[in-house]
C-alpha cells in the first residue's frame, strides 16, 4: 500500500466581516451572549456575486501552489458543501473546469460538517491502493444564503469559507495512519434544510415558510457532538496503536467553543496543542478543518512528522477523526 498525506493547504475567506455588534441589529442576541455560548466575536460572509465554487477556486489554488502541484497532475476533486453553487451539476466539476484539471474526475460530497474528513479518507485510500496519485479535497460552504436572519438560534453561527488540500503519495510512516466515520442518520431532524430537494420542491409556499434555511435543535446536536468527537478520536487513535498523550496537534470541527474545549478536556489534550480560530471565523462547517490546518500549518503550529489528529462532527448526523503524520 502506498502512503497517503496531505501534500499542500490552501483556504479562503472572504473579505467581508460581520461582528457580533452587526448581528445585535438584525436579531435579538448580544455580544455577550454569542461569546460567552460560541466563542464566536465575527464570521466571513460572501460577496452577492461569489459561489461556493469561487471560493473552491481561490484555496485550491493556494493548496496546488503549495504543493507544487500542476492542475494536470490532480486525478480527482473531491468538494464536500452542503451549500453547493447549485443541485446539479456538481459543485466539484466547476472547479475542475474552472481548474484546468483535464485529467481529473469530480464529484460533491454532502456529510454536513464532517464532509471534508470523509473526502480525506476516501482520497487517501484511493491513493493507498494505486487507483489515483493525487486528489485535490475541497470544504468550502457559503452559509449566508441558506441562514435564516429572523433565527436566532442559528444565524449568529455561521460564517462562509473554504480550506484546500493536495492529497498524495508520501514517504512510508507518513500522511494518513488511521481514520474513522461514522453516521446516524435518526440525528438527522436535529439538523437540516427542509425544503429544495424532492421531499419538498421549491415553491412560494417553502420560500414564504422560509424552509430552504438551516433549522436546528442546537441542544440535541451539542450533547451528540461532545460525546462523538471523544469517541471518535479514541477510535482512530487505537486503529493506529496511538493515545491522546502521544497527540502534537489537534484540529477539531470548529463549531462551538464549548464542544472543543469539552472535547479537548475529555481526551486530555492541553491547550496549547489545540488549534482555535472560531472566534474569527464561527462555525464553517466542511471548510473548517481544512481552513484551520492551512491556517495551523502556515503559522507554524504543526511540524514534519507531528501526530496530528482531527475530528469533526455535523449534519447527519455524520462524524469522523483521522490520525496524520504531518508530511510537510
Ligand atoms: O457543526 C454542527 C452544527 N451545529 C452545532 O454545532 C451547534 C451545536 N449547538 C450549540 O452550539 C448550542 O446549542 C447553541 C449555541 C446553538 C445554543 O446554545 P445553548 O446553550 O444550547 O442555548 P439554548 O439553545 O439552550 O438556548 C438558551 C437560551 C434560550 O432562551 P430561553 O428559552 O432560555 O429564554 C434561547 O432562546 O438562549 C436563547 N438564545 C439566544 N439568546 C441570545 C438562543 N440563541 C440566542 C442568541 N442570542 N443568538
Amino acid at each position: 500500500m502506498q502512503a497517503a498525506g496531505i501534500l499542500g493547504t490552501g483556504s479562503y475567506l472572504p473579505e467581508k466581516v460581520v461582528t457580533n455588534q452587526d448581528l445585535e441589529q438584525v436579531v435579538d442576541t448580544s455580544d455577550e451572549w454569542i461569546t460567552t455560548r460560541t466563542g464566536i466575536k465575527e464570521r466571513r460572509q460572501a460577496r452577492p456575486d461569489q459561489a461556493t465554487s469561487d471560493l473552491c477556486l481561490e484555496a485550491a489554488r493556494q493548496a496546488l501552489a503549495d504543493a507544487n502541484t500542476g492542475p494536470e497532475e490532480i486525478d480527482l476533486v473531491i468538494v464536500a458543501t452542503v451549500t453547493p453553487d447549485m443541485m446539479f451539476p456538481a459543485t466539484a466539476c466547476l472547479v475542475q473546469d474552472r481548474l484546468r484539471a483535464s485529467g481529473a474526475a469530480a464529484f460533491d460530497l454532502e456529510a454536513g460538517c464532517s464532509g471534508f474528513m470523509y473526502g480525506l479518507a476516501l482520497a487517501s485510500q484511493m491513493i493507498a491502493t494505486g487507483s489515483l496519485r493525487k486528489a485535490l479535497v475541497i470544504g468550502a460552504e457559503t452559509f449566508s444564503r441558506i441562514i435564516n436572519w429572523e433565527d436566532r438560534g442559528t444565524c449568529v453561527l455561521f460564517g462562509d469559507g473554504a480550506g484546500a488540500a493536495v492529497v498524495g503519495p508520501v514517504p512510508e510512516g507518513l500522511g494518513v495512519l488511521s481514520f474513522y466515520l461514522g453516521s446516524d442518520g435518526e440525528g438527522g431532524k436535529w439538523l437540516y434544510q427542509p425544503a429544495g430537494g424532492s421531499r419538498l420542491p421549491a415553491s412560494a409556499e417553502t420560500v414564504a415558510g422560509r424552509m430552504h434555511t438551516i433549522h436546528m435543535h442546537g441542544n440535541e446536536v451539542f450533547k451528540y457532538a461532545v460525546r462523538v468527537m471523544e469517541e471518535a478520536s479514541l477510535t482512530a487513535l487505537s486503529r493506529c496503536g496511538l493515545t491522546p498523550r502521544e497527540v502534537d496537534f489537534f484540529v477539531p470541527h470548529q463549531a462551538n467553543i464549548r464542544i472543543v474545549e469539552a472535547a479537548r478536556k475529555r481526551l486530555d489534550i492541553p491547550p496549547e496543542k489545540a488549534f482555535l480560530n472560531i472566534h474569527r471565523c464561527g462555525n464553517i462547517s466542511s471548510a473548517s478543518i481544512p481552513l484551520a490546518l492551512d491556517e495551523a500549518s502556515k503559522a507554524g503550529r504543526m511540524h514534519f512528522g507531528d501526530t496530528v489528529l482531527l475530528a469533526a462532527f455535523g449534519a447527519g448526523f455524520t462524524w469522523g477523526a483521522a490520525v496524520l503524520k504531518w508530511a510537510k
